[in-house]
């Protein structure tokens, strides 16, 4: 059997929290100890850019997800951890791949489709503040993915599409110049948490209802005080589901203590205790990286040059296989 490449990037706009711990980056770091797998983690900064325009929240943003993985245990000798735009092949493969997509492909995708149609909605053009890098998105991600011949690509629900879009290109692309590119399967992982925001929402930046990862621990206490509950006093009986207090606490708990709480649920817990104990579950898992991830964040240099490193190693694949791409389209010295 050939060897599993599992592949997995970031996009660098605002800072993590807890739900992209739990849903992208506690997995991501437990895949990547395992030695049955070549592991890629990235930092895709040119996808930021799609959504972000402030060059100084794009840098901000890379420092600190880069931070976060280090400080999390992401082993940098075992996987290949480099940032998106230091691997120039990526955006030539970029331009290739947009030369054989189809743009009715393209017309499909999801995140396009709904910008345009809350354009409509709005009674605006439908092209409205709508970008070319919105657009072709799709595109770029999968040249991240072809690029390194990944098999497997953990990916949240809303990212299957661009998964399927990425083999349809790469089985295009491999039925008229030969098989170059591997075809990669979106690994969607049900267990994994969609973790609701103070507000009960799927917690998202865009909905201003985050917990950031790397609160001190006093303010991370006070977010998750606001965390939304219902008005029912202490000694009634909770529901669990669909309380978002639940769910966060739950995506930290173990087996047992998620029982206990449960129970302590349905025996009509306090609110307010119910949030300490949250707290204190939350901040007993991040803690120890906290320490490491604040000595990262004030040695930017050590992490540019890791990410310098990884940009090395990750081009040692790169070059030769972009070498092998442009001279099978016809982009080949002529002596
Ligand atoms: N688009 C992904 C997201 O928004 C991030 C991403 C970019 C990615 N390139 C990728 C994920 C390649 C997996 C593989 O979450």
């Amino acid at each position: 059997m050939s060897r599993r490449t599992v592949l997995t990037g970031i996009t660098t706009t605002g800072t993590p929290h807890l739900g992209n711990y739990v849903g992208a980056i506690k997995p991501a770091i437990e895949a990547s100890q395992s030695s049955e797998v070549d592991s890629y983690y990235f930092l895709a900064d040119y996808h930021a850019l799609v959504k972000c325009h402030d060059p100084q929240v794009v840098q901000q943003s890379t420092l600190e997800i880069a931070a976060t993985w280090l400080a999390l245990g992401l082993d940098i000798d075992r996987a290949t951890f480099y940032r998106q735009s230091d691997i120039p092949e990526i955006s030539e493969l970029t331009w290739l791949l947009t030369c054989h997509t189809a743009k009715g492909l393209m017309n499909r995708a999801h995140a396009y489709k709904g910008a345009v149609q809350a354009n409509v909605d709005a009674g605006e053009d439908p092209d409205f503040a709508l970008t070319m890098g919105l657009f072709s998105y799709p595109i770029l991600m999968a040249a991240d993915i072809l690029m390194f011949g990944a098999t497997e690509v953990p990916v949240g629900r809303d990212q299957v599409q661009h998964l399927e879009m990425a083999r349809d290109i790469a089985q295009r692309f491999n039925h008229h110049f030969g098989e170059l590119f591997v075809l990669p399967k979106a690994v969607v992982d049900d267990n994994v948490a969609v973790l609701p925001g103070q507000d009960g929402r799927k917690m998202s930046k865009s909905y201003n209802n985050t917990i950031p990862m790397w609160l001190p621990e006093k303010k991370l206490r006070k977010s998750i005080m606001r965390i939304v509950t219902n008005s029912l006093e202490p000694g009634e009986p909770k529901e669990t589901k669909d309380s978002a207090l639940f769910a966060i606490f739950a995506a930290f708990a173990g087996e047992q203590q998620r029982e206990e709480m449960k129970a302590a649920f349905a025996q009509g817990i306090a609110w307010g205790e119910a949030k300490q104990k949250t707290f204190e579950l939350v901040n007993s898992e991040l803690a120890p990286a906290r320490e490491r991830y604040q000595e990262l964040i004030g040695e930017p240099a050590k992490i540019e040059e890791i990410l310098q490193a990884g940009a090395a190693k990750a081009r040692l694949y790169a070059t030769p296989f972009i070498g092998r791409i442009r001279h099978a389209i016809g982009i080949r010295s002529l002596s």
